[in-house]
């Protein structure tokens, strides 16, 4: 081990450390109320959320997952129905199509953004008679752009639910703030996300009321007025002290968003000087070891939710060593495929899903966050350099 000091992939200590007299000011707050689940400190929070993502509707509740399998249940979402959602990304966003009886069909990716691949989602689509919906995610801080899907979407009726648990503050390539597009999205602000919660914490947006109101009811067991219920939900509420602190880091959103996107900027422009490509180039070709994301043109807005690389699969186990033995924290996001989990096996395509399966192999997260030093930065893409010899 290196005696220069650890650089974690986020230092949430930091975060906190910045804001600690807000919070706490916000907990008395809650303290002094007495209420400590829903109530008003949750319902500011709905409404800020609902703004940021020009949504009429927002409802908070237990996590991510939550809100996900939500979303499901009141679209009307349940056995002898299939959902297309892509074979990278987290895993509750195909554990819980699954979760609630249907069929998740796994779609690959674009091998540049790492998202849903529109193209091959509406192959799919076509050979699927029951296909009630499409899940897309926003892997990484980016929203996966539809393409010609949204047009199939809307010829077919299909909803589209957003997996925006990795993207709050993100824009597409057309200007609209992440969640607009959708039918409905879902947001988690577990404590590593770009808006995270102390402890788990998830949210819906939806420009339909009646579905709000569906999930409103959901999420507290389905009840329809005090000690009636027609159908079976679940509890997912949000604390009050989860929605005051979110409400408070809010407001700082903006600016750690654009501090995530300078140290982006940078990691960039120092593997460019190192010879590293962005783009489509290929890991198998020639000498190429390593390849950043290309840069979202704008308005499209990028949060870096994480910073990855693609390195070629056979160098990946020894540069995660390397730096680890300098103190440098990195992650693969994701190891597997959602139709290579065991769990998920029955749902697996026979043919594989070639640039999910690649991606797997190649990708690496890199420490990001905003109050990463830029020092940092360029001591982390030095021993990368060194490691794979791309000088
Ligand atoms: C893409 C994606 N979907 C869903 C989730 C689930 O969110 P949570 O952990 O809040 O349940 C996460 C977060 O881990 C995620 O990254």
């Amino acid at each position: 081990m290196s005696d220069h000091k650890r650089i974690p992939m986020l230092d949430l200590v930091a975060q906190h450390a910045e804001i600690e007299e807000e919070l706490l000011d916000g907990f008395a707050e809650v303290l002094a109320s007495g209420r400590f689940v829903l109530g008003s400190q949750v319902e500011t929070f709905e409404t800020e959320l609902a703004k940021l993502c020009d949504a009429r509707q927002a409802v908070s509740c237990n996590s991510g997952t939550d809100a996900l399998w939500l979303a499901l249940r009141a679209l009307g979402i349940g056995v002898g129905d299939a959902v297309l959602c892509p074979a990278y990304s987290f895993f509750a966003t195909a554990a819980t199509i699954a979760r609630v009886g249907a069929t998740p069909i796994f779609v690959d990716i674009d091998p540049l953004t790492l998202n849903m691949d529109p193209e091959d989602a509406i192959r799919r689509a076509e050979s699927i008679p029951n296909l009630r919906a499409v899940m897309t995610a926003d892997l990484f801080g980016q929203i996966c752009e539809l393409g010609p899907l949204e047009a199939y979407c809307a010829e077919h009726n299909l909803p589209i639910i957003e997996d925006a648990a990795q993207s709050i503050g993100a824009i597409d390539l057309g200007g609209k703030p992440v969640g607009e597009r959708a039918h409905v999205a879902c947001f988690s602000f577990y404590p590593t996300k770009n808006l995270g919660a102390l402890g788990d914490a998830g949210g819906l947006v939806t420009g339909d009321s009646a579905l709000s109101e569906r999930i409103a009811k959901l999420r507290i067991h389905g009840e329809d007025e005090p000690g009636l219920y027609h159908e079976l939900g679940v509890n997912s509420r949000m604390d009050a002290l989860q929605a005051v602190a979110l409400s408070i880091k809010l407001r700082h959103l903006e600016r750690w968003t654009r501090a995530r996107r300078e140290r982006a900027l940078h990691y960039d422009a120092l593997f460019a000087s190192r010879g590293a490509v962005s783009g489509d180039a290929s890991l198998s070709d020639g000498n190429l070891s390593l390849r950043t994301s290309p840069p979202l043109p704008e308005p499209g807005r990028h949060t870096y939710h994480r910073y990855i690389v693609r390195v070629p699969k056979d160098k990946r186990a020894a540069l995660i060593a390397a730096l680890d033995q300098q103190g440098i924290a990195s992650e693969i996001y994701y190891p597997r495929g959602l139709h290579q989990q065991p769990a998920l096996a029955d749902f697996a395509p026979r043919e594989g899903l070639p640039q999910t399966e690649r991606a797997t192999c190649e990708t690496l997260a890199l420490p990001l966050y905003p109050e990463l030093e830029f020092d940092d930065i360029e001591r982390v893409v030095d021993t990368i350099s060194e490691t794979l010899k791309i000088l």
